[in-house]
């Protein structure tokens, strides 16, 4: 609006688009909404988007609007679209940080705090569950905000979760808390806290699975400015007739980088993060 655009809003993302759930945005329809956390225009996973059909329903509802660019589609139609990364996980290529997920390891922090409480009174071992499917972000710096040890990588060759007993919470503690990303592939907190029960029947072992409370709430200070720097960057990119690229923030720099990077390439979490959180440990 400021660059003398018209806006509109489409509810529930692709969703949205598909059924024609689209409405003219003014800057009141966005004014007292910087504190909320989800999202006003709401959100969905759309089957429908995944076929050519829908995805020709959703191109034909946008022509109809007047649509002529999206802040976020892909190659199949002519139409410009710009991405921002939205995700807790921060597993896009491209970014250093992705919108949400500072809001979301602030909510871990301040959960572990709590959980602490009962850890040390009781004198326990906890393992709590965080997200990022199998991206490792949460966890571990998590883990390096709030004291916590986690789980190292997945090793075919050493068992991680004898190693830990025997170096880090046997040895010269009485109560601790792990944090254990999600994970179908190690099954998680719930499976880790089994297996010591069924091993080390001694320690008093307990399990919190965060859940969708990391989705949630008001966001942080970091998460707003990111998100309204990246917003603002990505009407540039509009106006500079930009297409099919994701905003990122490298360095604290706005950079464009293309979608198919930004999915497709990893982003490995740091090593110097890795050894951080080995040399806190101890
Ligand atoms: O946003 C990504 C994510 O939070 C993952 O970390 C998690 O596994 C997933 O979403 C949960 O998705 P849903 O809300 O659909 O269960």
């Amino acid at each position: 609006i400021y660059n003398g655009l018209q806006v509109k809003g489409i509810y529930r993302g692709y969703k949205g688009l598909v059924t024609g759930e689209i409405k003219e945005f003014k800057s009141q329809n966005v004014s007292n909404i910087i504190q909320l956390g989800g999202t006003i225009l709401k959100t969905a996973r759309c089957k429908e988007f995944t076929t050519p059909e829908g995805r020709q329903l959703a191109y034909d509802n946008m022509k109809r609007e007047g649509i002529d660019a999206l802040v976020i589609f892909a190659q199949e139609f002519d139409v410009p679209c710009i991405g921002l990364p939205g995700t807790i996980d921060n597993d896009l290529y491209g970014t250093d940080t992705t919108i949400g997920y500072d809001t979301a390891l602030n909510t871990i922090l301040d959960a572990v705090d709590k959980i602490r409480d009962t850890a040390t009174s009781h004198e326990r071992l906890f393992f709590v569950e965080v997200m990022g499917r199998d991206a490792g972000f949460l966890a571990l710096n998590g883990a390096i905000a709030s004291g916590a040890a986690i789980i190292p990588e997945f090793s075919t060759e050493v068992d991680q979760l004898e190693e830990f007993i025997k170096n880090g919470f046997r040895k010269s503690k009485n109560s601790s808390i792990v944090l254990v990303a999600e994970s179908e592939l190690t099954g998680g907190a719930m499976h880790y806290a089994e297996r010591v029960k069924n091993e080390y029947p001694q320690y008093d072992v307990r399990v919190t699975i965060l859940g969708h409370l990391q989705r949630g709430g008001s966001p942080t200070a970091h998460d707003r400015i990111l998100a309204s720097r990246l917003g603002a960057a990505a009407i540039d990119a509009i106006m500079e007739d930009q297409r099919n690229v994701m905003i990122g923030i490298e360095h604290d720099e706005i950079v464009y980088v293309p979608f198919s990077k930004a999915i497709k390439n990893d982003k490995p979490v740091k090593r110097d993060l890795v050894n951080v959180l080995k040399e806190l440990s101890i």
